[in-house]
C-alpha cells in the first residue's frame, strides 16, 4: 500500500557493530544451573557477545562509523539521528546526542526511541516519515541495545537471552514509490507493562539501597506469559500487513524477524506460509540485542549478498510494553 506522499524513504546504507567478547552457552553452564542443550532447544541461542569496556552510544557510534566509513557518507550531511534503545548511557541526555557528536553529525539533532523489542521498527517509521515530509535528506537509524548492563547474571531465566550490538541504516528519498517503506502497523498495549519491565531506577522508583538490594535495576521477564503473546503477536501482524498489501508467501523475499527466541521466529514463518530459507536468522550468534536484532540481520544477509534491489521484506517485532509491529519494505540497493 503506497504512501501518499512524494517521496518513499529508502535505506541507502547500512552498518553495524558487535563487541569482541563471546558468552557461549557453555560459560552459562558454569554460572547457573542450565546446560547447552536447553538454551539451544528452547530459544536457539548458542552464543551472545557483550561489550567489556563501553556504554551503548559506544556500540551505536561503531555501527554509524561503519556505515560512514564503507558508504563515504559526509557525517556533516546528515540531520537527524535516533537511536532506538532501552539501555541508555544514561537518563539524558538521549543517546543520540552522544552519538551525533562523536561521529561529528554537527547539523544533526537527535532523540532516542524507548519501544524495547520493537524499536528499531518504530524507530525507522518515525525516521521514514521524516524523510516523507519532505522536510529531510538523511536520516539515520540505530537501534542499539547493551542488555548486559540491566541483566542479572544469577536469574537462569534472563541471562541465557541477552546479548549487546548495535545497527544503523541512512534513510534518504527516492520519488521512486516502487522502492524503499510501503506500509507500517505498530501497536503498544501498556497493560503489558508487568510482564517484562525493569522496575527501578526511574520516577517510579528512584535507586535506593532497597531498590538496589532488591535487584530492582535489572531486567524482569515473565518468560511464559510474554512467549504466550509474542508468538500470537507477531504471526498475526506478519500475516495482516501480507493481506493489507496483497502480497502471498511467493511475493515475500525474507521475513525478518526480531530474534528472541527461534520458536517464535518459526511460529511466526509458519503463520506466513514462508519456509526457513526465506527467515533472516542470526539468534544463534547474538541472542537477544533487543533494538539491534532486526538491523544486524538486514547487514548480515545483504552483505553476504543475500538481499537484492526489489526484494520484498516483512519485517516485524513483538516486545516490552507491550510492544509490536510489523514493516513491509522493498530493498532498493544494488
Ligand atoms: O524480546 C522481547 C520479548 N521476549 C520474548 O519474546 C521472550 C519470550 N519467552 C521465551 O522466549 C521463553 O519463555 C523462555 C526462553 C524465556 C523460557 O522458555 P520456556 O520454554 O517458556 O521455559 P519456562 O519459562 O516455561 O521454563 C521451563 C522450565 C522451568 O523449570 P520448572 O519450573 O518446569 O521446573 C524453568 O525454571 O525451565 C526452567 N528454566 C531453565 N532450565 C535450564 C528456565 N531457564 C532455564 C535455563 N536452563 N536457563
Amino acid at each position: 500500500m503506497a504512501l501518499d506522499t512524494k517521496y518513499n524513504a529508502v535505506v541507502t546504507a547500512l552498518g553495524m557493530y558487535v563487541p569482541e567478547t563471546i558468552l557461549d552457552n557453555k560459560y552459562f553452564e558454569k554460572i547457573v544451573e542450565t546446560n547447552d542443550e536447553w538454551i539451544k532447544s528452547r530459544t536457539g541461542i548458542s552464543e551472545r557477545r557483550i561489550i567489556e569496556n563501553g556504554a551503548t552510544s559506544d556500540l551505536a557510534t561503531g555501527a554509524a562509523k561503519d556505515l560512514i566509513e564503507k558508504y563515504n557518507i559526509n557525517p556533516e550531511e546528515i540531520d537527524v539521528v535516533i537511536v532506538s534503545t532501552v539501555t541508555p548511557d544514561m537518563f539524558f541526555p538521549a543517546t543520540a546526542c552522544l552519538v551525533q557528536d562523536n561521529i561529528g553529525a554537527k547539523n544533526a539533532w537527535g532523540f532516542d526511541v524507548s519501544a524495547a523489542c520493537s524499536g528499531f521498527l518504530f524507530g525507522f517509521h518515525v525516521g521514514a516519515s521524516l524523510i516523507e515530509s519532505g522536510r529531510y535528506k538523511k536520516v539515520l537509524v540505530i537501534g542499539a541495545d547493551k542488555m548486559s548492563a540491566i541483566t542479572d547474571y544469577t536469574d537462569r531465566n534472563t541471562c541465557i537471552l541477552f546479548g549487546d550490538a548495535a545497527a544503523a541504516v541512512l534513510l534518504e528519498p527516492t520519488e521512486d514509490k516502487n522502492f524503499g517503506l510501503q506500509d507500517s502497523l505498530l501497536h503498544c498495549d501498556g497493560s503489558g507493562r508487568e510482564a517484562l519491565y525493569m522496575k527501578g531506577g526511574g520516577s517510579l522508583n528512584p535507586p535506593t539501597h532497597e531498590t538496589v538490594d532488591k535487584k530492582l535495576h535489572y531486567i524482569f521477564q515473565d518468560g511464559k506469559a510474554v512467549f504466550k503473546v509474542a508468538v500470537k503477536g507477531m504471526a498475526d501482524i506478519s500475516y495482516e500487513i501480507m493481506q493489507k498489501n496483497n502480497l502471498t508467501s511467493e511475493d515475500i523475499a525474507y521475513l525478518v524477524p526480531h530474534q528472541a527466541n527461534l520458536r517464535i521466529i518459526d511460529a511466526t514463518a509458519q503463520r506466513m506460509g514462508i519456509p526457513k530459507e526465506k527467515v533472516m536468522i542470526n539468534i544463534d550468534k547474538y541472542g537477544n540485542t533487543t533494538a539491534a536484532t532486526i538491523p544486524l540481520c538486514l547487514v548480515e544477509y545483504y552483505r553476504d549478498g543475500k538481499v537484492k534491489k526489489g526484494d520484498k521484506l516483512i519485517l516485524s517485532a513483538f516486545g516490552a510494553g507491550f510492544t509490536w509491529g510489523a514493516t513491509y519494505l522493498v530493498w532498493g540497493m544494488d
